[in-house]
């Protein structure tokens, strides 16, 4: 990755944690901007800091582990204070593309949950409009084929998502369809179509769930609210 890009994320990521506060639930997010924060967060356990985190997949679960972040999950607490998270891309409306890393089911459980959603990372992110970066829809392995045929015809020119030459599974034992849409006009109407299709669980389209952008260009940040969010 472009060492510039990768200092982006560590600085944005790491500027996030200072909404981190003593007893907060934290959503850990997934990917390398996310990583520096599950990073930092450690750290500051490390320091004293008492917060619960819950994880975004079973690679943050045990990168958390790791850094000695106490977890827990749902049966525990039902809302997350403050999470950190990435973003393949994100608009003006702060709506987003994620799931690039494949984790875009739990992250979309979690963000749904969360207060506050910080997203974080590099300015590369930002866009006029979703869809350049192809959007990650997890369905069942049954039927994938059905799905893809129905993806087809709604001009999303789906590409099944491999690993090593094999369909790549995710955390939860679905597959991966990539779509290429290049321009999302109406991300929350095709966010419902997508998701009405039989054998879909989820996609990447995140949309009103980000509160708070912190991107970095250089050494700059650059921080913008959305105004509504009612848990
Ligand atoms: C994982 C994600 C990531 O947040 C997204 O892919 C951004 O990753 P990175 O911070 O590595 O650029 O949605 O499913």
């Amino acid at each position: 990755m472009n060492k510039n890009v990768t200092s982006e994320k560590q600085l944005s990521a790491e500027a996030a944690c200072d909404f981190v506060k003593d007893g907060m639930i934290v959503g850990l997010g997934t990917g390398t901007s996310a990583e520096f924060a599950v990073r930092k967060i450690g750290k500051l356990v490390s320091e004293g800091l008492s917060i619960k985190g819950i994880p975004t997949s079973n690679r943050t679960k045990k990168l958390a582990e790791n850094e000695g972040i106490p977890l827990i999950d749902f049966s525990e607490s039902m809302f997350i204070d403050l999470t950190i998270d990435g973003a393949d891309e994100i608009d003006g409306n702060l709506n987003m593309i994620k799931g690039g890393g494949a984790a875009l089911l739990q992250e979309k459980i979690v963000a749904s949950v969360s207060r506050t959603e910080i997203i974080v990372g590099s300015k590369t992110k930002i866009v006029d409009h979703l869809g350049a970066f192809p959007l990650p829809v997890e369905v069942i392995p049954f039927g994938w084929q059905v799905v893809f045929n129905q993806l087809e015809s709604l001009h999303g020119n789906p590409d099944l998502r491999l690993n090593n030459g094999q369909p790549l599974v995710t955390d939860q034992g679905n597959y991966i369809i990539d779509c290429h849409f290049r321009k999302i006009e109406t991300p929350k109407l095709l966010e419902n179509q997508l998701n009405l299709i039989p054998g879909v669980v989820e996609n990447g389209l995140f949309i009103n769930l980000c509160t708070k952008m912190i991107l970095a260009d250089g050494e700059q940040l650059i921080v913008k609210d959305r105004k509504i969010k009612t848990i």
